[in-house]
């Protein structure tokens, strides 16, 4: 499926009705490894309960919260976006989901894969079946600099148990898919060989490889330009979602979730303020901050003839020549 360009699916967003609330879901048990089917309504792969983060020390000095309660659910086959400003705790969502928040932050409240509770547990321990694969911002720290691209890839093949015959093409398999040209040579080559596209791709490889039920992917495309970044999305579309792992999309920006993802959670200052279908969230903002975040990137979408007011300016003077203005832009 090709991306949908992001500004194109904004403009095109109309209607919807009603917000979609977070419903109290049925959670099952762990199936396993591998991906659960994606079904109509879906079971929940994550189910995130009133996550408080913060810092501070254990020897009687006050601890600061940075996150006061986050609720948060993916569905099997869902794409969910979590946006929101700088520093308004997407990230720190995204580890404690993952398992992987720094040394110092203290988690409560509940994180349930496949209804396990597994706040608790880091990463690196919990059942192959129960631990996101991750994308990050930045390839380079998913990758080891001195192990060959495709023995990457075929770590978590073989942990799986893929035989032993079958591990070499199921890596060249997995390399092409994710858009890398040449597989062979990638494959053999070290990650410093590659883009920092290539690496981006790489770095998909791998947690695909994983069969994780959840991809959790902080901003993946951000340190991109953007005919690498529509490629990136292209792989997360084609690869996540119906009939893949559930998505968990950590972005600051609104097009890039309009891009890939059918439901979004607005984060500001370690809240949920917002959440719902993108749709309707897209249509009727409710929040400030939601609200600023369809502006800006309407705005930043519209083609320049919506944008350059007629000669002699909606107030009455010459625009300078071929100098966009934001007269005209949907508010
Ligand atoms: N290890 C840490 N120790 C102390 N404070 C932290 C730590 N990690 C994050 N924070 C603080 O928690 C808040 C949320 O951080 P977080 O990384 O989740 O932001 P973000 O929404 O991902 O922002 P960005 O878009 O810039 O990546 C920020 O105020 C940040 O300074
Ligand atoms: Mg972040």
């Amino acid at each position: 499926m090709p991306t949908r360009r992001p500004t194109a699916l904004l403009r095109s967003h109309r209607g919807g009705t009603g917000r979609q609330h977070r419903g109290a879901a049925r959670l099952s048990g762990c199936r396993g490894r591998g991906h659960v089917a994606a079904g109509g309504g879906g079971e929940a792969v994550l189910e995130v309960r009133d996550l408080h983060v913060a810092v501070g020390d254990d020897r009687g000095a006050p601890a600061t919260a940075l996150l006061h309660g986050v609720d948060l659910q993916v569905r099997a086959g869902e794409r969910v976006a979590v946006i929101g400003a700088s520093g308004s705790g997407k990230s720190l969502t995204a580890a404690a989901v993952r398992g992987d928040l720094a040394p110092g932050l203290r988690a409560r409240g509940s994180v349930r894969v496949l209804g396990h509770e597994v706040l608790e547990v880091p990463g690196a321990r919990r059942e192959p079946g129960l631990r996101p694969a991750a994308v990050l911002q930045d390839p380079s720290a998913a990758l080891h600099p001195l192990v060959a691209v495709g023995a990457q890839v075929a770590m978590p093949l073989r942990a799986r148990g893929t035989r032993r015959g079958e591990v070499r093409a199921a890596v060249l398999d997995l390399l092409a898919s994710v858009g890398l040209e040449e597989p062979e040579r990638v494959a053999d080559g070290r990650p410093a060989e590659l883009s920092g596209g290539q690496r981006q791709r790489a770095a998909l490889a791998v947690a695909l490889a994983c069969e994780s039920p959840l991809l959790v992917a902080d901003e993946p495309t951000t340190a991109l330009d953007t005919v690498t970044q529509a490629a990136v999305l292209d792989v997360l579309a084609r690869r996540t979602g119906r009939g893949g792992p559930a998505l968990l999309l950590i972005t600051h920006d609104l097009a890039v979730a309009a891009a890939l993802c059918s439901r979004v959670v607005v984060v500001a200052g370690g809240r949920v303020v917002e959440q719902g279908a993108l749709v309707d969230v897209l249509a009727a903002p409710a929040h400030p901050v939601t609200r600023a975040l369809v502006t800006a990137v309407r705005d930043a979408g519209a083609p320049l003839r919506e944008r350059t007011p007629p000669p002699g300016g909606a107030d009455g003077r010459q625009s300078a020549p071929g100098r966009p203005t934001t007269a005209g832009a949907p508010a």
